[in-house]
């Protein structure tokens, strides 16, 4: 037993009610309960339906403004124009190069498309944290890099290949194959990039270097790679969600209503247009104070972006897991949990990571393997089946929540684009591995608007989409 801590020493009332478990089919009848002390103190974090509807509205005041030409420069939504007006239609061919940049690792790819056929190889390479917050140049120098081992690897050095860049932070776009830099989000911080155009930064570090020939053909968000992704395979994707290190979402907007879209560019003249929405940051200016926690705020004010990237920071992945151990922390210093003491490892920022959450909330109802190996892994042992409850109860609180204001974003577009049957392709850690995300912004969508619509997996949007958008614009050219 480690750090003096007692089983079940203060526990609530609650055990005393439990009757014992006797079998696995019984576990779920004598569930012990999470008492009401502990609700009370995470009360914060349950957010109603009335709630959730005063965010839809908000957002959606806050989406026109973005997409509006006297707001746009104001707006904290800001709806970037991508310039990606055309869908891929299951017809397009070729090979394409792709980088991903812009969650956990960074990835080279070479994709085949062949009509329905496609093939993929690539290789990840780790981003550390000091090219993250170094120069611009390094991290470019480093991008090329890994380019040119990965070109050179497959021996393709000598062809010109089109290349799409997933590059998933704000752009201002002016065209396909232009994006200055707005700010960083999620961890990043090189310096000298922001205002600077991305893929001119790329294509200076591949010609530093001199030895690989690429033709960067686009430069797309997450969100659009997603969408894109999706739209391969399904005609009805308008949508492109992520809810991974970070969350974004693109829509298919009509042309007429994207009016900072620059006039005269090519813009105007096709019926629709992928909007990078960009909803991160909504939240800035204080719209969402009223259903932000003291635990919102303590991870907002030791970010790197404090007071940026709110709605972001109360969904995604690289916020998820600490948001859990604050209300953990809470509770333990409240004496609810674990006897009043908690390893001190337990007490330091970061230490509990996102895929807890999941994996807590992976065990079946009234067993708690997955928990009591997490509680192992952070030095807790001997854990109660009380206690295992009280931490699950706090996993599922955060995700539950971040899926409900997930849900609220998707159910604006929804009633934005006024169209039933609407498919929305997800990508991201979150949405993708936590056991119940998909199934709680099912129902939530649903009551909180009419459409009828779906949500569906989209199969590695970043990598897929990039050569898709590169297909569809070399196809234009
Ligand atoms: C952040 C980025 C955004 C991206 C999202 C998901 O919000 O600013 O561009 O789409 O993370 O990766």
């Amino acid at each position: 037993m480690e750090h003096g801590y007692v089983p079940g020493a203060s526990l609530p009332v609650t055990l005393l009610i439990r009757r014992p478990c006797c079998n696995s089919n019984e576990a779920e009848m004598c569930t012990p309960e999470v008492s009401k002390q502990i609700r009370d103190a995470c009360k914060d974090l349950v957010l109603s339906d009335d709630q959730l509807r005063l965010v839809m509205q908000r957002l959606s005041d806050e989406i026109n403004r973005g997409l509006s030409r006297q707001t746009h420069d104001d707006a904290t939504v800001k709806c970037f124009t991508t310039y990606v007006q055309d869908l891929p239609n299951g017809t397009e061919k070729g090979n394409f190069l792709a980088l991903d940049l812009g969650g956990t690792n960074f990835r080279v790819l070479l994709i085949t498309l062949d009509g329905q056929n496609f093939d993929m190889k690539s290789k990840i390479y780790a981003i550390p944290q000091s090219l993250m917050l170094g120069t611009g140049t390094q991290l470019f120098d480093h991008i090329a890099q890994c380019l040119a081992l990965f070109v050179k690897d497959l021996k393709l050095q000598n062809e010109v290949l089109p290349l799409g860049f997933t590059f998933s932070f704000p752009l201002t776009q002016h065209g396909l194959t232009q994006g200055n830099l707005v700010r960083w989000t999620k961890g990043f911080n090189c310096s000298g990039v922001i205002g600077e155009d991305v893929v001119a930064l790329l294509e200076e570090a591949i010609d530093r270097r001199n030895d690989v020939k690429i033709d960067v053909c686009a430069i797309l968000n997450d969100t659009t790679g997603t969408l894109m992704s999706c739209a391969w395979k399904n005609q009805n994707c308008r949508i492109g969600l992520i809810v991974g290190t970070g969350s974004n979402a693109c829509y298919v907007e009509k042309t007429r209503n994207v009016e900072c879209a620059i006039p005269g560019n090519y813009a105007d003249h096709k019926s629709h247009m992928l909007i990078n929405t960009e909803w991160g940051a909504f939240g800035e200016g204080g719209v969402l104070d009223f259903v932000t926690t003291e635990f919102d705020r303590a991870i907002d004010e030791n970010s790197i972006n404090p007071s940026k990237q709110l709605f972001e920071k109360m969904i995604s992945g690289m916020y998820m897991g600490e948001l859990a151990r604050l209300v953990l922390e809470k509770l333990v210093n409240a004496g609810l949990l674990f006897g009043g003491k908690y390893p001190t490892d337990l007490r330091k920022r970061g230490k509990f990571f996102t895929k807890y959450v999941s994996e807590i909330e992976n065990d079946p109802k009234g067993k708690y393997t997955n928990c009591r190996e997490v509680l192992a892994e952070l030095g807790l042992r001997n854990v109660s089946d009380q206690d295992c409850e009280n931490v699950r109860y706090v996993c599922s609180l955060v995700s539950r929540r971040a899926a409900y204001l997930a849900s609220a974003g998707i159910a604006t577009l929804l009633n934005k684009m006024g169209e039933n049957n609407v498919t929305v392709g997800i990508d991201g850690s979150v949405y993708r591995f936590h056991p119940h995300f998909h199934d709680l912004m099912t129902a939530k969508i649903t009551e909180l608007q009419n459409y009828k619509f779906d949500l569906m997996l989209s199969e590695d949007g970043s990598g897929r989409g990039a050569a898709l958008v590169a297909a569809v614009a070399s196809q234009r050219r």
